[in-house]
C-alpha cells in the first residue's frame, strides 16, 4: 500500500518519462525511485551521477538505491517537505521526474509535493508526472493555485497497467505593457 504499485515500471514508462532529460536538463531531481527503473535511464541519457537527486521515503529503498547508483546523491525522506531543505547548494534544479503515486495521495500532500519541488526549480524547469489514470493526476485546483499548467507528452501500452506522462510547468507571465509607451 505504501508503495501503490504491484510491479516496477516497465523500460518502455522509464524511457519516455526521462524523454527530454539530457545532459543540459540537470540538475534532475527523482521522486520515489523505487528500485530505481527511472533512476538508471536517467544515468543511461547522460545525466552525470552527482548531477542527479533520489528522494525516496522507504528506508529500505533508500540504503539499496545507495548501494546500486554509486555517485547519486539520495534523500530518505517525504518528498512533500523538499520546500524546507537546500538541494545542489542553491542551484536550481531543471527537471523532476515523479514515480510518486500521486492518485493515492492526499490533495494537501500532493499540493506540498509540487509547492516544495517548483521552489528548487528554475523558471523553465519541468516536472514530469506518470499516471495509471485518463487525465493529469495532479487536481485542476492545485495546477491554479500554484500558477502551473499540465500537457500529456505521451502514452505507454508497454507497461502493465498501461500509463500516461504528463509535464507540468509554469504558466507563462503575461506582458503587461504601459498604455502610451
Ligand atoms: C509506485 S512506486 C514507483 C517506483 C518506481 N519509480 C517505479 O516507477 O517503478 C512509488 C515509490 O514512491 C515512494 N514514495 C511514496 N510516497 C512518497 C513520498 N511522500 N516521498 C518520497 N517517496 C515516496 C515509495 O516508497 C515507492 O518507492
Amino acid at each position: 500500500m505504501r508503495v501503490a504499485s504491484i510491479t516496477p515500471s516497465s523500460n518502455a514508462l522509464a524511457a519516455l518519462i526521462t524523454s527530454e532529460i539530457n545532459p543540459q536538463t540537470t540538475p534532475v531531481i527523482e521522486l520515489g525511485p523505487g528500485t530505481g527503473v527511472f533512476t538508471r535511464a536517467l544515468l543511461a541519457r547522460g545525466v552525470p551521477p552527482e548531477r542527479l537527486l533520489l528522494v525516496e521515503r522507504g528506508a529500505e529503498f533508500a540504503t539499496m538505491l545507495e548501494q546500486r547508483f554509486p555517485g547519486v546523491g539520495v534523500l530518505a525522506m517525504d518528498a512533500s517537505d523538499l520546500g524546507r531543505v537546500e538541494l545542489f547548494d542553491g542551484e536550481p534544479a531543471k527537471a523532476v521526474i515523479s514515480g510518486l503515486p500521486f492518485l493515492s495521495m492526499p490533495t494537501r500532500q500532493i499540493m506540498g509535493v509540487l509547492d516544495g519541488c517548483f521552489a528548487h526549480l528554475d523558471q523553465d524547469g519541468m516536472f514530469y508526472q506518470f499516471t495509471y489514470g485518463a487525465r493529469c493526476p495532479v487536481p485542476r485546483i492545485i495546477l491554479e493555485r500554484l500558477g502551473l499548467k499540465a500537457v500529456r507528452i505521451g502514452r505507454t501500452f508497454s507497461n502493465f497497467p498501461p500509463a500516461a506522462v504528463y509535464r507540468i510547468r509554469r504558466r507563462p507571465m503575461r506582458r503587461l505593457y504601459a498604455v502610451g509607451s
